[in-house]
């Protein structure tokens, strides 16, 4: 794989290649979202499910009613508040949109990512791509399950498998929110309310301060519908637990002596008692959007260190924090026995 430059990158997808493409939350492994042979191989590479649906990501000029029918009036007011950025909507799909990019779902998942580069790239592909609308397929481009990628490095590090020319990678810099776009489905399946199905840096209480209404939220479902919802997704490989400052505090205690394994501990401030010598301690962020910035960097570097395992210390509870709270929690529900293995 390669470092591409902008015309390589459109020419290439032109011809059904994939490309690294950076975004404002994490960066997404893009193909020609009406292309199905480009659309198999994003599913092959991520090692993905193909009953999980994709996102396909469009220009702020781009008609809506090319890839979805019956618009709510609330999806164009989330459209005009929050386009472009990190905020993906889900809508009845058109009838001529391939069930490829859905997984088989009757609606679509949009978003126009901010990102001056994925900005240009759409563009420019949906200027060069004869027929169709230029939208891009992508995922976050990680292994199915695994951390998502915030720079271009961590994208080379996921695919080591992808030989040169198969994916090109445009390197648009560290993505400066760091968490997947909040996801709401204004399909109205539950009585025309929409329902935030994935948290992120848009938070509740903006989408409900735009729409003058109350959403649903935190909707889990059975099947996988958004599969960043199962309850073990983002996991790094190295064991993770969220505890509490006080069940940190006293599993350091308990392990002071003894301290056999080798552990990141993930705090917030420093604690006066004594640490195992085998324990490490990494401050973290006091604030939700820099935790949020600096989290899935953070997740992989850990990773690189050979822990036995990561103790993170549990965020405070509050709305600001849910996006950062439901990555740790499903991240840690990776190594809960019986639960799904996303
Ligand atoms: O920030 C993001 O959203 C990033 C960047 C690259 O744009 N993309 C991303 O894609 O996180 P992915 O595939 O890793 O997660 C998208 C989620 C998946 O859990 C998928 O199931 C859900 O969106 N999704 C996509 N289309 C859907 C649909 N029609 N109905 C319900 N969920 C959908
Ligand atoms: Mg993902």
């Amino acid at each position: 794989m390669v470092s591409a430059d902008m015309a390589a990158a459109v020419a290439h997808l032109l011809q059904g290649g994939l490309v690294a493409m950076p975004t404002e939350t994490v960066y997404g492994l893009a193909a020609d979202a009406e292309n199905p042979e480009a659309i198999k191989k994003i599913y092959a590479a991520k090692q993905r499910p193909a009953d999980h649906p994709l996102i396909v990501h469009i220009a702020p000029e781009a008609d809506l009613t090319y890839w979805a029918r019956n618009i709510p009036s609330a999806a164009r007011q989330l459209v005009e508040a929050f386009w472009p950025g990190p905020l993906t909507l889900i809508l009845p799909k058109a009838h001529h949109i391939s069930d490829h990019v859905t997984g088989g779902q009757p609606t679509i998942g949009l978003r126009c990512p901010s990102h001056p580069v994925a900005r240009e790239l759409i563009a420019r592909f949906a200027q060069a791509r004869p027929g169709g609308q230029g939208g891009l397929a992508a995922p976050s481009a990680n292994k199915f399950g695994q951390v998502s990628p915030t720079t271009a490095d961590h994208v080379r590090h996921e695919f080591p498998e992808l030989a040169d020319q198969a994916l090109l990678i445009l390197d648009g810099g560290p993505s400066q929110v760091g968490i997947e776009s909040t996801i709401v489905d204004v399909s109205m399946p539950k009585a025309g309310t929409p329902t935030v199905l994935r948290p992120g840096h848009i938070t509740v209480a903006q989408i409900e301060s735009v729409l003058g209404r109350p959403v649903l939220s935190g909707v889990q479902s059975a099947s996988p519908r958004v599969s960043g919802s199962l309850k073990a997704h983002y996991a790094p490989r190295t064991v993770l637990r969220v505890l509490s400052r006080q069940a940190l505090r006293a599993w350091l205690a308990s392990h002071a002596k003894d301290g056999a394994e080798k552990v990141a501990a993930v705090v917030f401030a420093p604690f006066e008692d004594a640490c195992p010598p085998t324990v490490r301690l990494y401050r973290c962020p006091d604030n939700p959007d820099d935790y949020g910035r600096n989290l899935y960097a953070m997740l992989r570097d850990l990773d690189q260190q050979n822990y036995d395992m990561l103790l993170v210390e549990q965020p405070p509870q509050g709305p600001a924090w849910s996006a950062v709270n439901d990555r740790l929690g499903r991240a840690a529900a990776a190594f809960i026995p019986s639960q799904d293995a996303g």
